[in-house]
């Protein structure tokens, strides 16, 4: 079986993944990971965003695997790394790059051929798995993405201003959102999830009755 899930950031795409792996004993495969160690890799590399040709050679020579919820880049953990602020705000100028894309999405193909699986991003349904037994499309306010994500910031110590953060996640899903290849973008077959004012479970239990062929 596989689930598609997709949506701007913030809105609950990897925790939601995650539970419904676990309930339906299936595979996650966290595809922003993916990318975000590329942006990493980059990082690392001297933080040179304008030079095509050598994000496509750190896109060729990295090794990224997954151990559970670690993300390894290079036989380097990296799970902390990638999440950082700056790794955030850069991801969308390696994942706009289409040899990027094309690279990462035949690794999320051929995990999806290996495994059942759960994926989310954002050209999960349209461009990775366009014949997903599931497509979900799930969004939520932006002021409200951007608590989510100062929340989670806040208990790792890290200080952001909410009025920054909401401008940087607009940012990114305009970016997400206006690129040529393989956008953000709302498929017609994708069923559509405002997660606003929905808890966790609430928006589990609504995919679940979906999976579960309880909603037509
Ligand atoms: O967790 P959050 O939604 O903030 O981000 P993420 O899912 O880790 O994705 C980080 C960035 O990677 C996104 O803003 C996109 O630019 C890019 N991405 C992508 O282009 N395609 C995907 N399938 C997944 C992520
Ligand atoms: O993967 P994506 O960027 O779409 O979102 P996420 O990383 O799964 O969720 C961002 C934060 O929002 C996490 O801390 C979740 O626990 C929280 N969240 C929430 O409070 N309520 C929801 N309905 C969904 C997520």
């Amino acid at each position: 079986m596989q689930i598609a899930i997709d949506g701007p950031a913030g809105a609950g795409k990897s925790t939601i993944a995650k539970k419904l792996a676990a309930v339906y004993g299936m595979t996650y495969l966290d595809t922003g990971a993916m990318y975000r160690c590329i942006a990493h890799c980059v990082l690392n590399q001297g933080d040179n965003f304008d030079n095509t040709d050598d994000i496509i050679r750190l896109a060729k020579e990295a090794e990224i695997s997954f151990d559970g919820d670690r993300v390894f880049c290079n036989n380097k953990e990296v799970t902390k790394e990638i999440r950082t602020p700056l790794v955030s705000r850069h991801t969308s100028d390696v994942a706009r790059i289409k040899e990027v894309r094309e690279l990462l999405v035949i690794q999320q193909r051929k995990f999806a051929k290996d495994h059942s699986v759960v994926m989310d991003g954002r050209d999960i349904g349209s461009v990775v798995l366009p014949e997903a037994d599931f497509k979900f499309f799930l969004d939520a306010d932006v002021l409200e993405r951007a608590r989510r994500r100062k929340k989670e910031l806040d208990e790792r110590g890290i200080v952001k201003n909410l009025e920054n953060l909401k401008n940087e996640i607009q940012q990114r899903d305009d970016n997400d959102r206006n690129r040529t290849e393989g956008p953000l973008v709302k498929v017609k077959d994708a069923i559509v999830i405002d997660t606003t004012g929905k808890s966790i479970k609430e928006v589990c239990d609504i995919m679940r009755s979906y999976i579960d062929g309880v909603k037509a």
